[in-house]
Parts: structure tokens; sequence; C-alpha cells
């Protein structure tokens, strides 16, 4: 299907801005730090799975859905924002989460998800979150509704193409802005839509940015080869010739600490920075790693102080609410 005739439910503030981070640059002696406001894309708190929504709930709708059934971690921001997209379309929402016990705290994400009435099921072992989705599934279909079953991280064809179209919207703002950034710094997850909308649409529309992908979890071979065939997936699903190869996939290793969602130095270092230069608030799973990444790239010359560059934030901050043990201590170095 063609992007434009792509239905779409409404649901986020676009275009979203595209904003110096002056201070945060001078803290860094350049280069020049635009940052691609997806943290304002609306639904209860933003973040990068509005835009993916849109395209994910039409469907949904056009299918005859009841039920949107979704997956994630308990502090998920997909399920959080899942579930207040639901609301706005009137249907009803299951989340089938993982978490280290059967009685997680309420509260960051997960507070959220209580607040917008999800039904919420609790998996102890991430392995049990398909069967558990099938199980939901099938009571479901037994009670007469019709669930609509969206993957983890709202990433498929569907949803990646999100991404290919928020590519246009920011190389309108770089056209508008005449400037002439280098790289684009984004998140690369397990889920990977949004690196891989993005790495479609830089190769489709010829971008003046190579895009550059932050792993927070996993190796970054076994993420290359699950977002390089999701570009493609997607590429085919909006009738386009061209194909990506890994090399078209860059992703920097570094900087993923010892496990998802476990908070490095590093990141805390950059939620600190972020904070204190230019008022940016980031979280420690998914922004602020990919933020350590770009910050020491910039701090070992591989970006030099006189290019531009872009960092995507794609929200996440309600994750601070639920990790307090780790943000609380390295807040309390003085200055930046
Ligand atoms: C704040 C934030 N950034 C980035 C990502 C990664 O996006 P994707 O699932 O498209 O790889 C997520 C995924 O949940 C997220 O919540």
């Amino acid at each position: 299907m063609k992007l434009a005739d792509m239905p779409t439910f409404p649901l986020a503030q676009l275009p979203t801005p595209l904003m110096p981070a002056r201070n945060l640059s001078a803290a860094l002696g350049g280069p020049e730090i635009l940052i691609k406001r997806d943290d304002l894309t609306g639904l209860a708190l933003g973040g990068n799975k509005t835009r993916k929504l849109e395209y994910l709930i039409a469907d949904a709708q056009a299918q005859g859905a009841t039920h949107v059934i979704t997956v994630g971690a308990v502090q998920s921001n997909h399920c959080r924002q899942t579930a207040a997209a639901a609301r706005l379309a009137g249907l009803n929402c299951v989340l089938v989460m993982n978490a280290s016990s059967n009685d997680p705290d309420i509260q960051g994400n997960f507070l959220l998800d209580h607040i917008l009435g999800a039904e919420t099921r609790i998996v102890t072992d991430k392995s049990q979150r398909q069967p558990m989705t099938l199980q939901v599934e099938e009571e479901l279909k037994e009670q007469g509704y019709v669930p609509y079953q969206i993957p983890g991280g709202g990433s498929n064809a569907i949803g990646a193409a999100s991404y290919v179209a928020a590519t246009y919207e920011l190389m309108s703002q770089i056209i508008d802005q005449g400037s002439s950034p280098t790289r684009l710094y984004t998140t690369s997850s397990a889920s990977g839509g949004t690196h891989a909308g993005l790495a479609l649409g830089a190769k489709l529309a010829g971008v003046p940015y190579a895009v550059h992908g932050v792993s927070i979890e996993r190796p970054v071979d076994q993420l290359k080869s699950i977002i390089t065939p999701l570009a493609n997936q997607t590429a085919e699903y909006l009738g386009l010739d061209i194909r990506l190869d890994e090399s078209d996939v860059i992703i920097h290793g570094d900087y993923t600490g010892p496990a998802y969602g476990v908070a490095t130095e590093e990141c805390l270092e950059a939620i600190r920075m972020c904070a204190r230069t230019d008022a940016l608030l980031l979280d420690p799973v998914y922004t602020a790693k990919t933020m350590s990444g770009m910050i020491d790239h910039i701090r070992t010359g591989q970006i030099g102080s006189d290019e531009t560059v872009i960092f995507l934030h794609t929200g996440g901050v309600p994750a601070v609410f639920a990790d307090t043990d780790s943000i609380i201590p390295a807040m309390q170095v003085p200055g930046i």
C-alpha cells in the first residue's frame, strides 16, 4: 500500500519540533545538536509509539476489532501508549507484560496503565508472553469479541512505515531551517521499528545524514538481523522496489551496559547533563543510553565540532519514576 494511502487514526501532534540544544552543544564544545522532539507527539505523555499507533489503530478498526492486545515489559512505554490510543479509538486494551514478580510496583508507566484502565496480565518470564497472548485471544474470541494483536513495540511493517513518513517530516524541517546534519542518532531495540523505518526513509528520501542506532539491548549483529528484514518488509508493504542490506544499518553496541533496563553510569550522566543544560528529560532505558553514545562520539572526535547532528528523542520519561534507586544518587552531583 502506498504510504499516502495508509489509513490513519489521528493521535499525534505533528510535526514535532526540531529544536537546538544550545547549552548541551556548548557544554560539549560543539557540534550543533538538534533534538527531534518525538517525546512531544502527544498521547498520554508522548513518545515514538504515537506515530506507529496512528497506523496500527486504523488497521485494527478496519478489521472490526473490539480489543487490542499487546506485549511489553512492565515499564513499557509502548504498552502505556497503546492503552491510551485504544481509549481514544473506543477499543478495549489488554496488556500482557513481563515483570520480575507477579505483583510489580505500580509506578511509572505501569501506574499510567492503571489510570488508563487497561486490563493487565503479568507473567514472570518473558517467554510466557506469547502463550498468555494466545490465551487472551482465545478467551476474547469465545466471548464473541474481535481481538487485534499489536506486536511488541508496534514494530511490524505498518508501524515502521510511520518512521518513513517521519523522515519526510524531518527533511522538510531540515530544508526550512537550512541545516545540513551529518548524523541522526536513534535508539536501536530488538523490536526495531523506529530504526527500520528511519533507515528505509533515509535511503528513499536521500537524506544528508547517516542514521546511527545505539543498542539498548542485544549484540549489534542480532539487532541488524532483525532491523534489516523489517525495513525490507516495510519497503515491500509500501510497494517500493528499494531494499536495504545490513551495511545500511549502523548500530553502536558499546553503550548497552549489563542488560536492558539496567542504567549505566554514562546514561545517568546523560540524564543529568541534558536536564541541567537544556531541561531535556531522558529515560534510563532508551533515550539516555542512546544519548550517552552520542556524547561519547562527540568527546572522542568521531563527530567534528563543526558538524550538525540530530538526536531523535523517542520519549520514555515515565520510566524515571520507576528507577529512582539508580537515578537519585546519580543526581547528587553538583553542576552538570
Ligand atoms: C522511549 C523509547 N525509545 C525507543 C524505543 C525503541 O523503539 P522501537 O521499538 O521502534 O525500536 C522504545 C520502545 O519501546 C521506547 O519506549
